[in-house]
């Protein structure tokens, strides 16, 4: 049995991004939260009445990014959210549209079904094709002192209405694109080779990396290829709903550490690790890696040898550095990175075939 929750409206398409305001109405007061270079595209949303504007938000958002954007809200009171970014600004709008005017605080929120409700609408209009963060209702919050991911999943959560606007991706420079690109297939291949799998999620997942092969290397190539680009956000969105009901696995776990302790970006993360787990994770998962192989390229009926180095070709063929080392990363920090890495079993325990503690050093050694 699985559930999915979606945006409850979902426009799609070049322009889209000026719906949002006819879809809000007449509104008292919105917040709109962003980040210093998505801010540029608040006007477009065409919004009436009150508009406040909280853009501090970074890469990785942290606890002191929460509570400062909860603050904007309890100063600006409104009646509607819109996130307008990438996935930390999501993730961010998602946990102020529901806490700003409630007594829970972030720590009485976490894990699944915590949040109590909300009464603030929200709209979530993605800037980047990677986290499909508007598809769903799952909020990542780092805690600095302990260096990880705090996961924080309620339907309260999801959008009343998602804009997915390929003109807002022209911008992503050619290497955020690619590496985003490849966390959003790595959504959708992590749900369909996972323990969890489900055969609904797989016709999105499959959708998703399909769009992936298609359209990936246009879009790093050509960053205006309109079509590129709306394939992309929809490969994000599609991982988007692939996140709900069966998650991530492995890739995702070993990738964390990476974001948390080497400070790599999230989608950078992701794309050194994929080749890796996809090879890994083949022989228990056969059939469905073969297609994700055929469905980017990489050839058929791939030993495992051939599988990790065809996929590795893939990402550095977008201009991904796939070396950790290239990254900033020293031999003597994998160990750590391992450790952290298996500890996560949210996700580790979602992967096709167990992974020692041995095997993701192993990998971490590997990549670098
Ligand atoms: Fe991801």
């Amino acid at each position: 049995m699985i559930t999915i929750h979606q945006p409850r409206r979902l426009v799609v398409g070049a322009g889209s991004i000026g719906e949002v305001g006819a879809w809000a109405g007449q509104v008292g007061s919105t917040l709109v939260i962003a980040t210093p270079v998505t801010s540029r595209f608040a006007d477009s949303l065409k919004l009436s009445g009150k508009v406040a504007l909280f853009d501090a938000i970074p890469g990785e958002p942290d606890i002191a990014t929460l509570d400062a954007a909860l603050e904007a809200a309890r100063n600006a009171r409104p009646d509607l959210v819109v996130g307008l970014g990438g996935g930390s600004v999501m993730d961010v709008a998602k946990l102020v549209a529901a806490l700003w005017d409630s007594g829970q605080a972030l720590a009485d929120v976490a894990g699944p079904n915590r949040v109590a409700g909300r009464n603030t609408r929200l709209a979530q209009v993605a800037t980047t094709a990677g986290t499909g963060s508007e598809a769903g209702i799952r909020s990542l919050i780092t805690d600095p002192t302990r260096g990880s991911k705090i996961a924080v999943e309620s339907p309260h959560m999801i959008a009343d209405l998602a804009v997915l606007d390929p003109e807002l991706t022209y911008s992503v420079p050619p290497a955020v694109t690619a590496a985003t690109g490849v966390d959003a297939m790595a959504h959708c291949v992590e749900a369909f080779t996972n323990r969890k799998a489900h055969r609904m999620i797989d016709g999105f997942a499959r959708m998703g990396f399909n769009l992936v092969g298609k359209y990936l290397a246009r879009a790093v190539r050509d960053g205006e290829d309109t079509e590129a680009r709306e394939g992309m956000m929809l490969a994000s969105y599609y991982g988007g709903i692939c996140l709900g009901p069966v998650n991530t696995a492995a890739g995702h776990a070993i990738s964390y550490p990476l974001g948390t302790l080497l400070h790599l970006p999230h989608g950078l993360a992701n794309a050194i690790i994929f080749p890796h787990v996809l090879a890994f994770n083949q022989p228990a998962v056969v059939a469905k890696t073969a297609e994700v192989a055929d469905a980017l390229g990489l050839g058929k009926d791939l030993s495992q040898r051939d599988l990790l180095s065809a996929a590795k070709d893939f990402c550095a063929g977008l201009g991904i550095e796939m070396s950790l080392a290239a990254n900033g990363a020293k031999a003597g920090d994998l160990p750590r990175f391992a450790a952290d890495a298996h500890a996560i079993r949210r996700l580790m325990d979602n992967n096709p075939v167990d992974m020692s503690e041995a095997d993701v050093l192993e990998i971490y050694r590997a990549a670098l």
